[in-house]
């Protein structure tokens, strides 16, 4: 039987793929993964357990996450330990950690099985770093989004800001350089476009045109897989 199909949306922080996953997501009817929040789980269980700094316990930790994500009407709800985290885990601490701990290989192995088991009828939606170089090397459709520096900090800013989440933009945007530096420099799934991924620079485009140029893919490439 083939498997359900799949598109990879990766990029750096703050680029918006979140929101682009979930509208190609909405119009498919597919379902999403946005593999970042599985880090930051992580980090906040980290952070609350006072565990040891060590790669092992956290990816013991990691691995018996107690997670459960509802898609409800196209948005998606985060819940650990049954407690509702989405606003939680969005702040810029636990982004810095979550950074921290997705730099570990043995995080990143104890949570590959996971991301992969969210591929599921009629297709998926992947949100990431790795989603078309590690975790679906095989996916249908591998977009990779980019922006600059002070583009991503200025789009991540107004979207916190929205949420109700306290920012302070200069502070972002260090966050936001180390985080780039961390993601793009480990040895282990470095932040990198896969060799078969469409790169999409969108310094210039607001959300809709970069959901025009994604869905034009979607459609060349999907369309007639499915
Ligand atoms: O995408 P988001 O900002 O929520 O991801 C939080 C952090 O998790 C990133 O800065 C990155 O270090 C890590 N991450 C990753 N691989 C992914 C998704 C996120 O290393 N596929």
């Amino acid at each position: 039987m083939n498997k359900p199909a799949v598109i990879c949306l990766d990029g750096p922080s703050g680029v918006g793929k979140g929101t682009i996953c979930l509208l190609v997501a909405r119009n498919l009817g597919w379902h999403i993964l946005d593999s970042g929040s599985l880090y930051r789980l992580t980090a906040l269980k980290v952070s609350r357990e006072n565990v040891m700094p060590d790669e092992e316990c956290i990816a013991m930790l990691a691995k018996s996450l107690a997670v459960e994500y509802r898609e409800d009407g196209g948005n998606l709800e985060i819940y650990l330990d049954n407690e509702e985290v989405n606003q939680l885990i969005r702040s810029e601490e636990v982004g810095v950690l979550a950074s921290k701990v997705a730099a570990m290989p043995a995080v990143r192995e104890a949570l590959l099985a996971r991301q992969r088991a969210f591929l599921r009828s009629p297709g998926l939606v992947a949100d990431g770093r790795d989603m078309g170089t590690v975790v679906f090397p095989d996916a249908s459709l591998k977009i990779y989004l980019t922006a600059t520096p002070g583009e991503r900090a200025n789009r991540r800013y107004k979207q916190l800001k929205e949420k109700g989440i306290d920012v302070n933009l200069a502070n972002l945007t260090e966050d936001l350089q180390h985080r780039d530096q961390r993601d793009m420099n480990r040895a282990s799934a470095p932040l990198k476009p896969a060799d078969d991924a469409i790169i999409v620079d969108t310094t210039q485009y607001n959300i809709d045109e970069v959901y025009s140029i994604v869905m034009k893919w979607v459609q060349k490439r999907i369309v007639t897989v499915t």
